[in-house]
């Protein structure tokens, strides 16, 4: 079954670090409607984005930041970074129980990581994507809101197989379908590694009109799930015949793009689908960024359409559909189990009752 319930204590990106700013941005994750801005330093700061009061949300205007600190637009109780209620209007004293719930925030690799739990996240810290910052690399970045549970969007980066069916014109070609993958989980780092090498395929628009290679290629899909949020797929491209990375890792007769995918679960029937394109060619050419953002986006986009159609048949079908899985869905099994383990261990443990 696609696992439906959260895995808490667990880190997930909240937003692009350029999302976060002087102005109020509002998400909700896990159900939890957060609030995030960045203090006059540049620090990002995520609290609950309801006020103790009655509940105004503190993203939305009125509600409005002053210096460090936001105002509720509905009767003006003010809270600091850490989310303390400072102010509130025709009294003086503040009651002690003023204060929104605060969350972890890490900031690495162009994102705003929040740690959604009831335990503090103690020395654990979200997984790395450095290629989205790295020198020697150019990203395109975007996030699209889904209308489905973040479990189909798992199935979906995991079998890559749907490439040659949903996506051909822009990443399908034959080989993807018909080459098959081998799965390895590494149980102890709770790691989903899924691979596909075709050495000798099609090359799709994705790759030929970005690296301008005009025959066939050696392409490889390396993927690398942390779940529950982080998705990293190491994709090399070359053209047929040309040597295999060298032993110390040089590889530099290939082209190398990496895709990285956030899958951050909003509530139960939606998800956030942050996505990324790092590439280590034509790294000023700006009319390569531009038909990267646009295919991918394009992609996404096919994705979703199909996700979105997806959840509406499965919430129409409640507890009892049937599913037939076979070789290709290794990975999202592994994934499955991985996460239904996770999301089992936190709502055995008992909640705290946070404000
Ligand atoms: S709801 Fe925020 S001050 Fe009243
Ligand atoms: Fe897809």
């Amino acid at each position: 079954m696609i696992v439906t319930g959260f895995a808490r204590d667990q880190w997930y990106v909240a937003a692009y670090g350029h999302e976060v700013g002087r102005r109020q941005l509002g998400r909700t994750i896990l159900g939890e409607p957060i609030l995030l801005y960045r203090t006059e330093d540049g620090r990002a700061v995520a609290m609950a984005d309801r006020c103790v009061h009655r509940r105004f949300p503190l993203s939305e205007a009125p509600s409005h930041l002053v210096g460090d600190q936001v105002v509720c637009g509905y009767h003006g109780f003010t809270y600091g970074p850490d989310g303390v209620c400072v102010a509130v209007p025709a009294q003086r004293r503040v009651p002690r129980t003023a204060r929104l719930r605060s969350y972890p925030v890490v900031e690495q690799d162009s994102f705003v990581w929040v740690w959604i739990g009831d335990r503090e996240p103690g020395d654990t810290t979200p997984p790395r994507a450095p290629w989205l910052t790295a020198p020697g690399y150019t990203t395109v970045c975007g996030m699209e809101p889904l209308n489905a549970r973040y479990g189909l969007l798992v199935d979906n980066l995991l079998d890559l197989s749907h490439e040659t069916y949903l996506h051909g014109g822009y990443i399908g070609t034959p080989e993807v379908a018909e080459t098959p993958i081998t799965t390895e989980v590494d149980e102890e780092a709770g790691v989903v590694h899924v691979s596909r090498h075709m050495d000798d395929a099609a090359c799709p628009p994705f790759y030929a009109e970005s690296t301008g290679i005009r025959g066939r290629i050696t392409r490889w899909q390396d993927i690398e799930y942390h779940p529950p949020c982080l998705y990293l797929l190491h994709s090399r491209v070359a053209p047929v015949g040309s040597p295999p990375p060298a032993a110390d890792g040089a590889d530099r007769h290939a082209f190398h793009v990496e895709v990285v995918y956030a899958i951050t679960p909003s509530t139960e029937g939606s998800t956030y689908d942050f996505w990324a394109v790092a590439r280590d060619f034509a790294l000023d050419d700006e009319g390569v960024s531009d038909f990267l953002r646009e295919s991918n986006r394009a992609v996404v986009l096919q994705d979703v359409a199909a996700l979105d159609t997806l959840e509406k048949v499965l919430a129409g079908e409640g507890e009892h559909y049937q599913e037939l899985s076979v070789n290709i869905d290794t990975g999202g099994l592994a994934a499955r189990r991985i996460l239904a383990r996770m999301a089992g261990e936190s709502a055995a443990r008992p909640r705290s009752a946070a404000p």
